[in-house]
């Protein structure tokens, strides 16, 4: 297929699940299938890698010479993953852009995952046009985090390692955690509120985000979340990874 000016491929790499589309950017919307692959147990780089490449062949011959966004669950500089929270220790310091240019042989744009997902809601979703601070949390195997002001995405704001109770707070209030804990959707949107209640006194923001996989039910928690600040879902709930990481390929 030529190559098509505003489509790019999005992968998601998250700790449980690893996904991929391919993305109109003028509309901010997939335009094929969501394809997913299960993150390799350890999730190490090599295991990341070729899976990478399996996602990006089961998007087919649409995805030919395509640009590729990639978003990941670490903090992410200059190419350079330098955090490993829910994935294997060897990311820290790894290369990553290098290498995965290198295994999909196209030119890669690296994010964090929650900083993708910010973008998609910043261009194309709740958060576009929003004055002030915007916070996108995103909920999931661990906990992200995207600061959006006035119109700009401030990078690696990492608020699930915010220590509450002892330990970083992701380990007790992520979507792993009640899934881990078997605990109700009110006894989890317990924990969401002091988690909520401490990053708005913290930050006051004007608006707070929630997004992941878990977005998808918010009835069971989110009416049960007192904040200051308007708490809304995301709009592109569990493919904003996959569209904000596009949307930095086109560059
Ligand atoms: C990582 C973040 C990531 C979040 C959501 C955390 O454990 O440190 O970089 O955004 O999980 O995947």
């Amino acid at each position: 297929m030529a190559q098509t000016a505003d489509h790019a491929i999005g992968i998601d790499i998250g700790g449980t699940g690893m996904k991929a589309g391919i993305v109109d950017l003028a509309a901010g919307e997939l335009i094929s299938d969501r394809v997913r692959i299960p993150t390799p147990e350890g999730a190490t780089p090599p295991d990341v890698l070729s899976t990478a490449k399996d996602l990006v062949g089961l998007l087919g011959d649409a995805a030919e010479g395509l640009p590729i966004g990639v978003c990941f669950p670490a903090i992410v500089k200059n190419g350079v993953t330098l955090s490993a929270a829910n994935i294997s220790d060897e990311w820290i310091g790894l290369e990553a852009d290098k290498l995965f240019s290198a295994t999909l042989e196209h030119e890669i744009h690296f994010v964090n995952d929650a900083d993708a997902a910010g973008l998609a809601e910043l261009e194309f979703g709740v958060a576009k046009g929003q004055p002030g601070l915007s916070i996108v949390t995103t909920l999931g195997t661990g906990i992200g985090s995207a600061f959006l002001f006035d119109g700009k995405l401030v990078p690696n704001t990492e608020l699930g390692h915010l220590i509450w109770r002892g330990t970083d707070i992701e380990k007790w209030a992520s979507a792993s955690a009640r899934e881990r804990d078997d605990i109700s959707w009110s006894e989890w949107a317990a924990r969401l509120q002091e988690f909520y209640a401490h990053v708005e006194f913290l930050f006051s923001p004007d608006l707070i985000i929630v997004g992941g996989g878990v977005s998808k039910n918010p009835d069971k928690f989110l009416p049960l979340i007192t904040s200051r600040a308007p708490i809304v879902t995301a709009q592109h709930r569990n493919n904003a990874g996959i569209i904000g990481a596009a949307s930095l390929a086109l560059g």
